[in-house]
């Protein structure tokens, strides 16, 4: 687990090699197997392999061309409906069930070769027009999913002494 998370890259050029179906499943189990509050999974992912469909996706996502180089991109849906509706006593759970949804994802795709990228610059109204999203539901992110054409170095972080407090926040 702890390679697949330091290894784990933004992938922005992609081959066109298919993704075998087993490992698409398998991604999409990781997802499908992440924490959600009081269990609520208020999720849903659209899978697009349809060439045409990724087009208007990453124009969607404004004008992000290189998402359509891989075989697939999975949107990843909230159901606010269905979250829950106070976290924290003042937020509907939806967005974050959804990211950890997405970040399983991606790690699993890691660990199995394959590359992501979380894509949340996009339109979510042109996004909805596009897959035929309903209105109670929110578009939370899109990754492209395919094996890498790149091996991008890592990105910087923040180091731990900035990040983390121990007993008080101040
Ligand atoms: C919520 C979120 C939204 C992002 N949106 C985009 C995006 O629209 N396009 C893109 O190319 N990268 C996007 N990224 C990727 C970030 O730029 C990337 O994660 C960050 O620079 C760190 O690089 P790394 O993922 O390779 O570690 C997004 C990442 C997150 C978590």
């Amino acid at each position: 687990m702890m390679e697949a998370i330091k290894t784990r890259r933004s992938v922005r050029k992609y081959k066109p090699t298919p993704v075998p179906e087993s490992l698409l499943k398998e991604v999409l189990n990781a997802a499908r197997m992440a924490p959600s509050a009081d269990n609520s999974q208020p999720w849903k992912f659209v899978v697009v392999r349809d060439e045409q469909t990724k087009l208007k996706l990453a124009a969607a996502a404004n004008g992000q061309k290189f998402i359509t180089q891989a075989p697939i991109i999975i949107v990843a849906c909230g159901l606010p409906d269905e979250a829950f509706p106070t976290v924290g006593g003042y937020m509907s759970s939806h967005v974050i069930d959804v990211s950890i949804a997405v970040d399983h994802l991606t790690l699993a795709a890691q660990a199995s070769g394959l590359g992501t990228c979380w894509i949340a610059a996009f339109k979510e109204d042109k996004v909805r027009d596009v897959l035929g999203i309903p209105e109670d539901v929110r578009v939370v992110a899109l990754t492209p999913l395919g094996y890498p054409d790149e091996s991008p170095d890592r990105s910087p972080r923040k180091n731990l002494e900035e990040l983390v407090v121990y007993d008080r926040y101040q």
